[in-house]
């Protein structure tokens, strides 16, 4: 298929259209470079650096089979403090991206949702069927961009489909997270261990769970991506199908911590802070439905070999 993907050089993105390249499929990516790297976009494939906006119409006038859309932005923390860049930044772009879609006549969309569509959970793990009540205005913006992909793909007939990721981590050869800002647990943890930080600060240690510190479900990116590809076989003229992506395992920040000790050798020292705003306690997917409707099943699912890729891949950015 000829395949637009958008944030295809950023983190999840660039593994996407490496996968997919790699499975014989015509990729393009389309990205303004606002967090992603030029040279994150895997080999051969043609990158058209500009903002979606601006030229969405053009580019989908050549004519594609399908849009896997990752741009997008997506802190939490950033969310909460600038909503308006969220709110037209995700909102107003893929509003603009389906007109697009349906001016041209591109039949299909996998769209790079989240869990916190779902916000803080009733009950663990988590089923696409749970309540979607966001905490951030980030998780407000992907949960809204759904409602409308509903609307257009009943409509239009487009072929859709939503992918809520859980806490995607790991690596994929030369494509891996890298992020001027850098929030995210795994990647912070490994900082200290290259000695670029000196600690690493532990959000709270009072939560209702067994060693006291949040608990989340952590999915290799490759696994995630490769749900991608199966989505885009299984999806459907004029329906909306959503998916959770998770290995439906949970692990504990000490946990986390504790696998980055043993990956890296290093002590990682490790200090108690007070609670970041906005964290629920567990957060585990249920991924059933896409395991038994995509026939996907995650095959990286040890954390220390997630931890470890994610090390390779940050080791290889110290060398360049
Ligand atoms: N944490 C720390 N110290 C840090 C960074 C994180 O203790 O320096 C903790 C957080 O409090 C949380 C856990 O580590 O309990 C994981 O935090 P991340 O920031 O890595 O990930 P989140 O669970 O907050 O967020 C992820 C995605 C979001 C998505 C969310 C869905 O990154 O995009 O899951 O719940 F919205």
């Amino acid at each position: 298929m000829k395949l637009l993907v958008t944030g295809g050089a950023g983190y999840v993105g660039s593994v996407c259209a490496a996968r997919l390249a790699e499975s014989g499929h015509e990729v393009v990516v389309l990205d303004d470079l606002s967090t992603g790297h030029a040279d994150a976009v895997p080999d051969g494939v043609r990158l058209v650096e500009a903002d979606i906006n601006d030229v969405i119409g053009d580019v989908l006038a050549e004519g594609y089979d399908g849009v896997l859309h990752f741009a997008a932005k997506s802190l939490v923390g950033e969310s909460q403090q600038e909503p308006a860049k969220y709110w037209h930044g995700n909102v107003g772009t893929a509003l603009a991206l389906l007109d697009a879609m349906v001016e041209h006549g591109t039949p299909r969309l996998v769209f790079s949702s989240t869990a916190a569509t779902y916000g803080e959970p009733d009950a663990v793990p988590i089923a696409e069927t749970a309540p979607t009540r966001p905490t951030n205005t980030y998780g407000a913006t992907k949960l809204a961009i759904d409602h409308a992909i509903t609307g257009y793909a009943r409509s239009h007939g487009i072929s859709a489909v939503s992918l809520r990721y859980f806490n995607v981590a790991g690596a994929y050869g030369r494509f891996g997270e890298r992020h001027t800002t850098e929030t995210h647990l795994i990647p912070i943890v490994l900082q200290v261990a290259q000695g670029k930080r000196d600690q690493v600060a532990v959000y709270g240690d009072d939560y209702p769970t067994e060693d006291g510190t949040c608990v989340r479900d952590y999915i290799h990116v490759v696994d995630l991506a490769d749900a991608h590809l199966k989505a885009l076989d299984h999806a459907e003229a004029g329906e909306h199908r959503i998916y959770n992506l998770g290995n439906g395992l949970g692990f504990s920040v000490r946990q986390v911590i504790d696998a980055c000790r043993e990956v890296t050798g290093h002590p990682i020292p490790a200090e108690v802070s007070p609670r970041r705003s906005g964290d629920p306690a567990v957060l585990v997917a249920s991924a059933e439905r896409a395991r038994t409707e995509l026939g996907w099943k995650p095959e990286r699912v040890e954390l220390t070999g997630i931890v470890r890729d994610a090390w390779e891949f940050t080791r290889s950015q110290e060398a360049r």
